[in-house]
């Protein structure tokens, strides 16, 4: 038997215990061993029942997701699932940590399932663009129902024990010592010959005949776009019509189809690029990073109030700066009523609020800094301001506190140069809420120390973000690809495409907004601001394609003005606006522009190719170490959608022969100012190679 999994008599028990770091995954040798484990248990007199529990942190906490895509190899995990229900002797499933995926199959497959309370117990799979393919969507609705089975297999959200006992998934929560109450299970299955509950022969109960279209219909928004959702319906619908075998048979095929699938592919890619982001090229794993104890926050606007929230969620005390105590007040005001709301809710505890409001302090004064491991500067995006503002921390903050700025596109060197410690200066760029998107940038200045930037990324982690490490240029790696896409899809305004067209490709791509949709709710002041403030440094078609000015100088700065590209009523719907489609169509004749039809296949390729271009760029110039880290900023800062990978990831899935193809023909159309291929594309390209695969 091979060592990951070991079988060890105690008494009449046949202990089946798999080892296998870190996370116990079921790779072939662990599956071999198991179906080994079960077949000696079975085999010798002396052994009445059977035990399968595992060392380490959890218990099984799925297939092995890195064996995906290699050819499959036996025994199948649904085989020795089968093989353990078949069993004639008692198998019990002892649970710690995290059983999901097929290492809830596997329980499933045993005759007796207990935990410690604090298990969880899931079935992922939909997150991988899988579905549960060792019988959980035959099994699970056999035992919780096929309500209660549909939305845990279609959203991967596990249930801890108390709620898995109530659905029937578990027998017993046990206190203690695990191994102990699972050998005195055993025993007592045998000495009071409880019946061996073979999940396969139970009917999977239907509530109602409708609940397959009912629950598809429900979750329309949520399932947008993904393909396994869907297919997860299907096969639960199969285990409610179908006898057993031709249900598994269907399953197993459903999987092999997923499996190959790119949605499925990308979503792997995104499980395993979140987890690469955090580790820095370049930096040990042991690299020594600085204690956050205390964290300073200047402004206490719109980000600066949400950046505070993040720390006070995570127990960390802040101090609140603004210039007035106005400020502060109507600051502090609306961190009370985002956590009043979440209270409301339900989903906050009154005394966690009340906990977390101590633990934002407001201030007035700089001095109240001198103590704080970290300060986030969230002050006016002003180059002049944030001088003044970091030359007043230089000469107040204890030596080795770390000074970030939330800046969205000013430069973090000039920042750094103005103070003594550039060592300890860097960019930590939040997004919009703050306390709400998960994506953090971490920018790393030339100057910047790597025990800092290491620092900015663990705490990152700490408070529930995803950090990314990126270097310094204009817009950093998000806000430097998007600036590509509204330009581009401000040239198909000018060109003869209207907002709403652009809006549904892009939504209909997978975004949960289109770019006008966006600018409208984020208001479109802020845009034209920034326009205004790069003006001299746009191209001549940039500078004459007024379209947004025209649109500001009205007034209409989006939803909070009631109009920008859309009109809105008082429940903010929108509508199109007659008045900004004429307005385009005289700017295109103003400018001499020829309206033409675009098609929705150009808005797709010239908004999205001309970030991966821009994307390769940033790669090239070493802004991004990888391409998964701008895969990763795109995913949780943008909305990209999960299915696709990532921007990078998505040009690899299109080929990138394609890509630099149609980036040559746009640069025919539009001009070789704006979609020159960036030389890291086109040697791939021709090389036949992806950002992936070089
Ligand atoms: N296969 C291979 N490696 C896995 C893995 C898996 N199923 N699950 C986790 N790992 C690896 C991670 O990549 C990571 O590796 P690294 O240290 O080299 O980066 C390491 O294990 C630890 O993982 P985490 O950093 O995520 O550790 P946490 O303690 O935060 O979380 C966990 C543990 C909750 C188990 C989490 O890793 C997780 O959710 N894993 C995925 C579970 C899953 O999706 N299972 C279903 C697999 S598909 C399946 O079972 C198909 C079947 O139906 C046929
Ligand atoms: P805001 O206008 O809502 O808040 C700025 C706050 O800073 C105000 O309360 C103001 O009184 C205060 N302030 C101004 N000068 C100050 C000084 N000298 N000392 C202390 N406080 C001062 O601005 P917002 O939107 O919160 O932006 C702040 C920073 O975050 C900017 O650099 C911006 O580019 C960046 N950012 C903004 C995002 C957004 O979506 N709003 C997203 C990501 C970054």
């Amino acid at each position: 038997m091979a060592e990951v999994v070991t079988f060890a008599k105690e008494g009449s028990v046949g202990v089946i215990t798999v080892n296998n770091p870190p996370v116990n995954a079921l790779s072939q040798a662990v599956r071999a061993g198991i179906k080994a484990g079960i077949a000696k248990g079975m085999a010798e007199a002396d052994v009445s029942a059977m035990v399968i529990i595992c060392d380490g942190r959890t218990f099984i906490a799925g297939a092995d997701i890195r064996e995906f895509g290699k050819p499959p190899m036996e025994p199948h995990l649904p085989d020795v699932c089968q093989f353990i229900e078949d069993c004639p002797k008692p198998v019990v499933a002892a649970i710690h940590g995290t059983a999901l995926g097929g290492g809830l199959e596997i329980p499933l497959s045993c005759h007796f399932r207990i935990a410690v309370a604090t298990a969880k117990v899931g079935l992922p799979e939909v997150k991988l663009g899988l579905l549960p393919g060792a019988g959980g969507t035959q099994r699970l609705p056999r035992v919780a129902g096929v309500q209660a089975a549909l939305e845990m297999i279609t959203s991967g959200t596990p249930v801890a024990a108390a709620k898995a006992k109530a659905m029937g998934i578990l027998d017993e929560i046990v206190d203690g010592d695990l191994k102990a109450a699972a050998l005195a299970f055993a025993r007592k299955a045998v000495d009071e010959k409880l019946p061996l509950r073979r999940v396969s022969r139970l009917a999977a109960k239907l509530d109602t005949p409708t609940v397959f279209e009912d629950f598809a219909k429900a979750n329309a928004r949520k399932f947008r776009g993904f393909l396994a959702p869907y297919k997860c319906i299907e096969s639960v619908k199969n285990a409610a019509e179908l006898p057993f075998a031709e249900g598994m048979k269907k399953e197993r095929e459903i999987f092999l189809e997923l499996q190959a699938s790119d949605q499925s592919k990308a979503q792997r890619h995104v499980f395993f690029a979140e987890r690469e982001v955090v580790r820095i090229p370049g930096l040990p794993d042991d690299q020594p990073t600085r204690a956050i104890t205390s964290v300073g926050v200047l402004g206490a606007g719109t980000m600066g109030g949400g950046i505070a929230m993040c720390f006070a969620n995570a127990g960390i005390p802040v101090k609140l700066l603004d210039v007035k105590q106005d400020f502060l007040d109507k600051g502090l005001a609306i961190i009370q009523k985002n956590y009043a709301n979440t209270v409301a809710k339900g989903s906050l505890k009154q005394e966690v609020m009340d906990k977390r409001m101590s633990l934002i302090q407001p201030t007035l004064a700089y001095e109240d800094l001198k103590d704080v491991d970290l300060v986030i500067e969230a002050v006016f995006e002003d180059m002049a301001i944030k001088k003044e503002v970091f030359t007043k921390l230089d000469a107040v903050c204890k030596p080795g506190a770390i000074l970030a700025s939330n800046t969205s596109y000013l430069n973090i060197d000039d920042i750094a140069a103005i103070t003594r410690r550039p060592q300890d200066v860097m960019g930590m760029h939040f997004f919009s809420p703050a306390n709400v998107m998960r994506l953090l940038e971490n920018v790393r200045g030339a100057r910047t120390s790597p025990d800092v930037y290491a620092t900015a990324m663990k705490i990152g982690k700490t408070i529930g973000k995803v950090p990314v490490l990126v270097g310094v240029c204009d817009g950093f790696v998000g806000n430097r690809m998007l600036a590509k896409r509204t330009r581009e899809c401000g040239f198909m305004l000018e060109e003869g495409a209207l907002p709403w067209q652009i809006d549904k490709v892009i939504y209909n791509f997978g975004f949960p907004m289109g770019p006008y949709q966006m600018g409208d709710m984020a208001g479109l002041d802020i845009g034209w601001r920034n326009r205004k403030a790069k003006f001299s440094t746009l191209s001549d078609r940039e500078k004459k394609n007024t379209i947004l000015d025209k649109i500001c100088e009205m007034g209409h700065f989006g939803q909070k003005t009631g109009s920008g590209f859309y009109k809105y009523d008082e429940k903010r719907n929108a509508t199109p606006d007659p008045m900004i489609e004429e307005l385009i169509i005289n700017h295109s004749k103003d400018v001499g522009i020829t309206r033409r039809t675009i098609t929705d296949q150009e808005i797709v390729e010239r908004a999205i190719y001309s970030m991966i271009n821009e994307g390769a760029k940033i790669l090239e110039e070493g802004i991004a170490a990888r391409p998964l880290d701008i895969d990763v900023v795109w995913l949780y800062g943008y909305g990209f959608p999960v299915y696709l990978g990532g921007p990078m990831f998505y040009a690899d899935t299109i080929g990138l022969g394609k890509v630099y193809d149609a980036i040559l023909k746009y640069r025919d159309l539009v001009g070789a100012e704006y979609w020159t291929p960036s030389p890291l594309l086109e040697k791939l390209a021709k090389a036949g190679k992806g950002f992936y695969s070089k």
